[in-house]
């Protein structure tokens, strides 16, 4: 293992039917690093963002996020539930179309994940979600 990438995938790979989307893939991020992805539409960048959340499980291939790690290469059985839910209680996307839930106020939309995957105390996950919408200029809105 490579301690000073953060973020890792070696040789994935990943086909939609016939369509090989992902091949051979390997790439690394160290701590604190920023990858762009470009390229065309239709390239395969939202399925290798899917496959590092485990969205989209890859048929071979390891992907380790700090110090989950998971192995796709051949004879390895897919991850359990538990573990799936577990490695993305820890890993984070944000989507094209970001699906708030439309009934929920803003702040109560930021805060759904900690309380709910991570089991934060309300109390601290409002405090931690208004000095987040304050850095991005939106603490005004948090009740909107
Ligand atoms: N769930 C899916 N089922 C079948 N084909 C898919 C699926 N998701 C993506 N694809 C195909 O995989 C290719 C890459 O798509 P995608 O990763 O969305 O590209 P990008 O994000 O770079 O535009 C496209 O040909 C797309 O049609
Ligand atoms: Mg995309």
């Amino acid at each position: 293992m490579s301690d000073a990438a953060m973020i890792e995938l070696i040789h994935v790979k990943k086909s939609f039917g016939a369509v090989s989307v992902l091949k051979d893939i390997s790439l690394r991020v160290p701590r604190g690093g920023v990858v762009a992805l470009i390229g065309p539409s239709g390239s395969g960048k939202s399925t290798l963002l899917r496959c590092l959340n485990l969205l989209t499980l890859p048929e071979s291939g390891v992907i380790r996020v700090g110090r989950s790690t998971m192995d796709f290469t051949n004879g390895h059985q897919l991850p359990r539930d538990k573990d799936l839910a577990a490695f993305r209680a820890r890993t984070g996307m944000v989507f094209q179309n970001f699906n708030l839930f439309p009934h929920m106020s803003v702040i109560r939309n930021v805060m759904e994940g900690p309380v709910t995957v991570l089991k934060v105390r309300p109390d601290e996950a409002r405090q931690t979600a208004l000095a987040l919408l304050d850095k991005v200029g939106l603490r005004d809105k948090a009740d909107v």
